[in-house]
């Protein structure tokens, strides 16, 4: 099949290389010229662990094509991914859906015969009628359809969660694309991915409701280790107690810092605000967003409590910024608050992530950037793990620091507290 991703942020850029792996034609489109260019000269703009390779293969084999010219790419394709930035409205709490109308508009103007418009993006309910009805003001109905196909990928694991999806969701309100849609997912499904088909709506609210609930599970475990801290409990313990229920399940119960990335904090504020628009009030997930804004000042207040409220001129490592491993994404990381936080007060930051610098921090007081976790952590008083990267799993304390004992916070729990605290050093992990 002919397919034109429309925009190569993350989700336009994995899955039109993954579906160009499967055997079809995709043109990835976007209107920004340097990074089309970059893209096709195999630079990737984004840290995905086995992206590089898949792009290179498929652009030499041609099944992969980047381009700026929007019109040709839609007119010479049959599927046509909506694939922009939904980020949050600024000073507001929606879903800013500006880039998705002006994509619909620029189709509109570019539908030379019936096409498939597919919304990848993470759109509100009723998102799918809106653009429906911008068609409608050129075409017949029987010159298109709209269908909502959202995408369940995790950064850091997306072309594995592409290749063995848990399931494909399609809404469409007509049979014909959905034929053409489980056509296109064929060779998943031969694999035994689950193909669900649903309303168009239905769709939208699955891919919103998943990220808010998955957020409310990691927000519930986090609470409850703000209760085993206190009561002398190993938070692990509990995970694995509650996720062998097979109605609970295990993942997602991992206790941390707050939340973060480009998906979990906007989408929650954005379903609270289509629930308002259509009347409802979802309790649960207000109070899941309150909780996690919270959670980084909770840490934050431990973090001064170690230091007995001293924390001028206190050397403190961070290791890891990112939202999570195998990412270079910095978006809503909990780092963002705590360290210049912890700069305000007037600590000496050092930080090391393997993705190495951020511009985030570029400007904020007495923060550097080191090359190695060697270097991050000479001299430091204090060293936080913040993000579980492999590279921070089997660190030799005893090697670094010229032997010089510093205090470990461990907010990922990588470590065994018994067998770090037995090499004589002050450590502190999450709810246990
Ligand atoms: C999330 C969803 O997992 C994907 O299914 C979805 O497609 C994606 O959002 C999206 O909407 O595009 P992602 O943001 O890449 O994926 O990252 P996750 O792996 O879900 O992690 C999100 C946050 O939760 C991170 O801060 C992570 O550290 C935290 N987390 C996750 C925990 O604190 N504990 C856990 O047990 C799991």
């Amino acid at each position: 099949m002919k397919l034109c991703m429309i925009g190569t942020g993350y989700v336009g850029l994995v899955s039109g290389v993954c579906f160009a792996d499967l055997g079809n034609e995709v043109i990835c489109v976007d209107q920004n010229l340097k990074k089309i260019e970059s893209l096709s000269k195999g630079h990737i703009p984004i840290y995905e662990p086995g992206l590089t390779e898949l792009v290179v293969k498929n652009y030499n084999s041609k099944r992969l094509k980047f381009s700026t010219n929007l019109k040709k790419s839609i007119k010479d394709s049959d599927l046509i991914f909506i694939c922009v930035g939904t980020p949050t409205k600024k000073g507001g709490s929606s879903a800013d859906l500006s880039q998705v109308f002006k994509v619909a508009k620029e189709i509109s103007l570019s539908l030379n015969k019936y096409k498939i418009i597919v919304t990848k993006s993470t759109v509100p309910v009723s998102t799918g009628d809106e653009i429906e009805k911008i068609l409608s003001k050129r075409h017949n109905k029987n010159k298109f359809s709209i269908v909502s196909n959202p995408e369940f990928l995790r950064e850091g694991e997306a072309i594995r969660d592409f290749i063995y999806p848990d399931r494909i969701v399609v809404g469409s309100n007509d049979k014909k694309s959905n034929r053409q849609m489980n056509n296109l997912y064929a060779p998943l499904i031969s694999k035994g991915a689950q193909y669900i088909h649903t309303s168009r709506r239905s769709a939208e609210l699955i891919k919103y409701a998943s990220n808010a609930f998955l957020a409310t599970k990691i927000t519930f475990i986090n609470e409850i280790a703000n209760l085993c801290e206190k009561t002398g409990i190993n938070v692990e313990d509990i995970s694995i107690g509650m996720g062998l229920d097979k109605r609970i399940g295990s993942r997602f119960l991992r206790a941390g810092p707050a939340y973060g990335g480009s998906c979990f904090p906007k989408d929650t504020k954005a379903i609270i605000s289509t629930a308002d628009k259509f009347k409802t009030n979802l309790s649960v997930i207000k109070s899941v967003i309150k909780s996690n804004e919270n959670r980084s000042n909770l840490l934050l207040n431990k973090i001064y409590k170690i230091l007995n409220n001293k924390i001028r001129n206190k050397k403190i490592t961070f290791l890891g910024v990112t939202f999570k491993a195998n990412t270079d994404d910095m978006r809503d990381s909990s780092s963002l608050i705590m360290i210049p936080a912890l700069s305000k007060k007037g600590a000496k930051i050092r930080y090391f992530d393997p993705t190495g610098f951020k511009r985030e921090f570029s400007k904020i007081r007495n923060v550097t950037n080191s090359k190695s976790i060697k270097e991050s952590i000479s001299g430091s008083d204090l060293v936080i793990i913040h993000t579980e990267w492999n590279d921070f799993k089997s660190i030799n304390f005893k090697n670094l620091n010229k032997g010089k004992k510093f205090i470990i916070y461990d907010m990922r729990n990588i470590y065994t507290p018994a067998k770090i605290r037995k090499q004589g050093y002050r450590y502190f992990s999450i709810g246990r």
